[in-house]
C-alpha cells in the first residue's frame, strides 16, 4: 500500500527520495509524488509510475536538502495528480505531508475545516491532516507541537511525515496503525515505510511504535509518544542494524521477483526450518517461551488471517485437526471482526501473516483478545511487525523479503511453520509417539529438496500457459486438504493474470459448477495420490464427459493418462503430509506464465497491494 520516504541531509536528498520510491514501488501504488526544499517547498507529482516522476525530477532539475515523497494506492479519490501527495495547506507558512493508511474521521474535521475557511484541492483523506496541522499551528505556533494536537484529533490508522515551508530544517513523522521506520545516518536522518527503501543511505534503524511521533534534523532526532500524553512523553527507541542484504531485495539475474521468490522457496523453507536441522524432537519454545504452559491449556485453534495466509491457515486445519486431533477453526480476518463470535479462553488464536501489518488481521486478533480468547501466536515473515509486537507467542517464518504482491515463498514457509505448530501439539496430546515424531521430522528435513524437484516441472508447465491466456475463465479442484492448494492456485492466476478463476472443491462440482463447463472453460485438477484420488477422478469425468478440457497435476504413480482434452502433468510420488506444499509449486508456475504470456505486469499487478495496511 501507499510508500512514503522522507530525507534530511548535508546533500541533495532528491536522488534519494526516489531511488526509495522505487524500492517501495512494490508496496502497490497509482500514482507518486515529493515536495524537496528549494527556496521554500516545491511539488512535484504524477498520476502515474515512478519511473515518470523521475522524469519530472530531471526536467525540473530539482534538488534539495530535505524532503519527503510518497507513493499513492487510491482510497479515497480516484489516483490523478490531484489526489496524489504531498499534500498542501497553504497560508503563511505552507505545510507539506504525506500520508499511508485511512483517516476515518475525515469527513467531520473536513467540514469543520471548511467552516474555518480552509480550501481543499483533492478528494482524499489525507488533505484535512496538512489542513488540521495548519489550523493548530496558529492555536500554538510551535510545528511540533501542532502535529502533536493534529494527530490526536485523528481516528484510523496512519504514518504521516510532514514538512513546514518556514522551518525546513526539519521533518516531523507520525504512526499509529501503519509502519514507519526511521533510518539514523551520519550525514542525515530519513524515514520510510520500510527498510528496503532505507538501504541505500543506512543500515542503523528504529522502528517507531504507535503513538511515536519525531521529530528529524540533518544531525539529531528525537522522538515522543502521545499514547497518554497529546504532546508526548520523551522515550528512546533502540537502534537495530538491519541485516537484509541488497541481494535479498534486489532481483538478481531473474525477470521477475515473483520468479525469483518462487525459485527461492528451497532455501526459504530450509531457513524457515533450521531449527530441526540437528534435533530428533521439537520442542515448544520454538514459539515463545511461554509456549509449551500455553500450549497445554489450549484446548483449539481458531486462525485469522486474509488472501493467501488465509489458505495456509485452511491447509493447517486439516493437519491439526488429524495429527493433533485439537478442534481447528480458519477464519478470513475481515469478517471476523465484524461477527459477534463465542469466545472461549482456552481457544489460542493464530494470526497468520507475511506482512504482519495487515489490518484485518491485526484488528480481528486483537478483538479476538477483546472478546475473551486469552492467547495468541503470531506467524509472520517481518521481524518487527505490529502483528509480532502484539501477539503473546510468535514464530518467525524466514522466508526473506517477499516483493511480488503475489505470496509465493511466504506461503510455502507459512505451512513449513504450520507443519511445526501440528507436530508441537500432537506430540503435547499425547498424539504422537517418539517414532512418529522422528520420522515427521525427517519428512520436514527432506521439504527443501522435495520443492527443488517440484520446481523441475516449470517447462512443462510453461506449455500449458498459451492455452490458458486466451482464456476468460478457469476452475481449479481440489479435494480434501489440497483444495486450499486449489484456491490458491485459483487465486494466483486471477491477481496476476486477471483471468477470472474460482476454485472449488471437486465433490461441489455437481452442486452447481458443472453448469459453468464447456471447451472455454479450462480446469485445474490436483491429483495427488491420496485416499481421495478416485473420488477425484470420478469428478474429473464428469467434466470429461461435458467436453471439458482438463488440465491435472498428478503424483508420479496416479494412473491418470492424458488424453485430447486431459493434460497430466506428473509430480515426484505422493508426498503424505507434505503433498499441498509441494502442489503449489505447478500452480505458481502456471500463474506466472500465463501472466507472461498476457503481458501483465507481474509484480505489481493492477489495483493490488502488498501490505493491505487499510481496510
Ligand atoms: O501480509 P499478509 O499475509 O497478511 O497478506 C494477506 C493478503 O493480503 C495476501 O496474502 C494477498 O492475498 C496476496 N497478494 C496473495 O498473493
Amino acid at each position: 500500500m501507499c510508500g512514503i520516504i522522507g530525507a534530511i541531509a548535508k546533500a541533495n536528498v532528491v536522488p534519494v527520495l526516489l531511488e526509495g520510491l522505487q524500492r517501495l514501488e512494490y508496496r502497490g501504488y497509482d500514482s507518486a509524488g515529493l515536495v524537496f526544499t528549494d527556496y521554500g517547498l516545491k511539488r512535484l507529482r504524477t498520476a502515474g509510475r515512478v519511473h515518470q516522476l523521475c522524469k519530472l525530477v530531471e526536467q525540473e532539475n530539482a534538488q534539495g536538502f530535505a524532503g519527503i515523497a510518497h507513493t499513492r494506492w487510491a482510497t479515497h479519490g480516484k489516483p490523478s495528480e490531484q489526489n496524489a501527495h504531498p499534500h498542501f495547506s497553504g497560508g503563511e507558512s505552507r505545510i507539506a505531508v504525506v500520508h499511508n493508511g485511512i483517516i476515518e474521521n475525515h469527513e467531520s474535521i473536513r467540514t469543520f475545516l471548511k467552516n474555518h475557511g480552509y480550501q481543499f484541492s483533492s478528494e482524499t483523506d489525507s488533505e484535512v491532516i496538512a489542513h488540521l496541522i495548519a489550523f493548530k499551528l496558529k492555536e500554538i505556533p510551535d510545528f511540533f507541537k501542532a502535529v502533536c494536537l493534529a494527530v490526536a484529533e485523528l481516528q484510523g490508522a496512519y504514518a504521516i511525515a510532514v514538512m513546514e515551508e518556514a522551518h525546513p530544517e526539519r521533518i516531523i513523522v507520525a504512526r499509529h496503525g501503519a509502519p514507519l521506520i526511521l533510518g539514523i545516518g551520519k550525514d542525515g536522518n530519513y524515514v520510510a515505510s520500510d527498510v528496503s527503501a532505507l538501504l541505500q543511505v543506512t543500515r542503523d534503524v528504529i522502528y517507531l511504535e504507535e503513538g511515536d511521533i519525531a521529530e528529524l534534523s540533518n544531525h539529531s532526532f528525537h522522538i515522543v509518544n502521545c499514547l497518554h500524553d497529546q504532546l508526548g512523553e520523551p522515550v528512546n527507541r533502540i537502534i537495530h542494524e538491519s541485516h537484509l542484504s541488497n541481494e535479498e531485495i534486489g532481483l538478481g539475474s531473474y525477470a521477475h521477483y515473483m520468479q525469483k521468490e518462487i525459485f527461492e522457496q528451497p532455501s526459504a523453507v530450509a531457513n524457515t526450518l533450521e531449527m530441526i536441522s540437528n534435533t530428533q524432537s521439537i520442542t515448544p519454545n520454538l514459539f515463545g517461551s511461554e509456549a509449551g504452559k500455553i500450549f497445554l491449556n489450549t484446548k483449539q485453534i481458531l486462525i485469522l488471517a486474509c488472501g493467501t495466509s488465509y489458505h495456509a491457515g485452511l491447509v493447517a486445519r486439516y493437519w491439526l485437526e488429524k495429527v493433533a486431533g485439537i478442534p481447528c477453526n480458519v477464519e478470513i480476518a475481515s469478517e471476523y471482526r465484524y461477527r459477534n463470535p463465542v469466545s472461549d479462553p482456552a481457544t489460542l488464536v493464530v494470526a497468520i501473516s507475511q506482512s504482519g501489518e495487515t489490518a484485518d488481521t491485526l484488528a480481528a486478533m486483537n478483538y479476538a483478545k477483546k472478546l475473551g480468547h486469552t492467547y495468541s501466536l503470531a506467524i509472520c515473515n517481518v521481524p518487527e511487525s505490529a502483528l509480532i509486537r502484539q501477539a503473546d507467542l510468535r514464530f518467525l517464518t524466514r522466508a526473506g523479503p517477499e516483493i511480488g504482491v503475489a505470496s509465493t515463498k511466504a506461503f510455502t514457509t507459512q505451512l513449513a511453520s504450520l507443519l511445526l505448530l501440528t507436530i508441537t501439539l500432537a506430540k503435547m496430546r499425547h498424539r504422537l509417539p517418539a517414532h512418529d515424531e522422528r520420522q515427521l521430522i525427517l519428512t520436514l528435513r527432506h521439504l527443501p529438496n522435495a520443492l527443488k524437484q517440484a520446481l523441475k516441472v516449470e517447462p512443462l508447465v510453461k506449455n500449458w500457459a498459451q492455452n490458458f491466456a486466451q482464456k476468460r475463465h478457469a476452475l481449479f479442484l481440489g479435494r480434501g486438504v489440497h483444495y486450499p492448494i486449489a484456491m490458491e492456485g485459483a487465486l494466483k492466476l486471477k491477481e496476476i493474470s486477471y483471468i477470472h478463476a474460482e476454485a472449488y472443491a471437486a465433490g461441489e462440482l455437481k452442486h452447481g459448477p458443472l453448469a459453468l463447463i464447456d471447451d472455454e472453460m479450462p480446469v485445474v485438477a490436483i491429483a495427488p495420490s491420496n485416499q481421495l484420488l478416485d473420488k477425484l477422478k470420478s469428478n474429473l469425468q464428469e467434466v470429461q464427459a461435458r467436453g471439458g478440457e482438463l488440465y491435472v497435476f498428478a503424483d508420479a504413480d496416479s494412473q491418470i493418462t492424458p488424453s485430447e482434452h486431459l493434460h497430466v502433468i506428473r509430480l515426484t510420488e505422493y508426498a503424505g503430509l507434505l503433498s499441498p506444499i509441494l502442489h503449489t509449486i505447478p500452480l505458481q508456475l502456471l500463474a506466472y506464465h500465463v501472466a507472461l504470456v498476457k503481458g501483465t505486469d507481474v509484480d505489481k499487478p493492477r489495483n493490488l497491494a502488498k501490505a493491505v495496511t487499510v481496510e
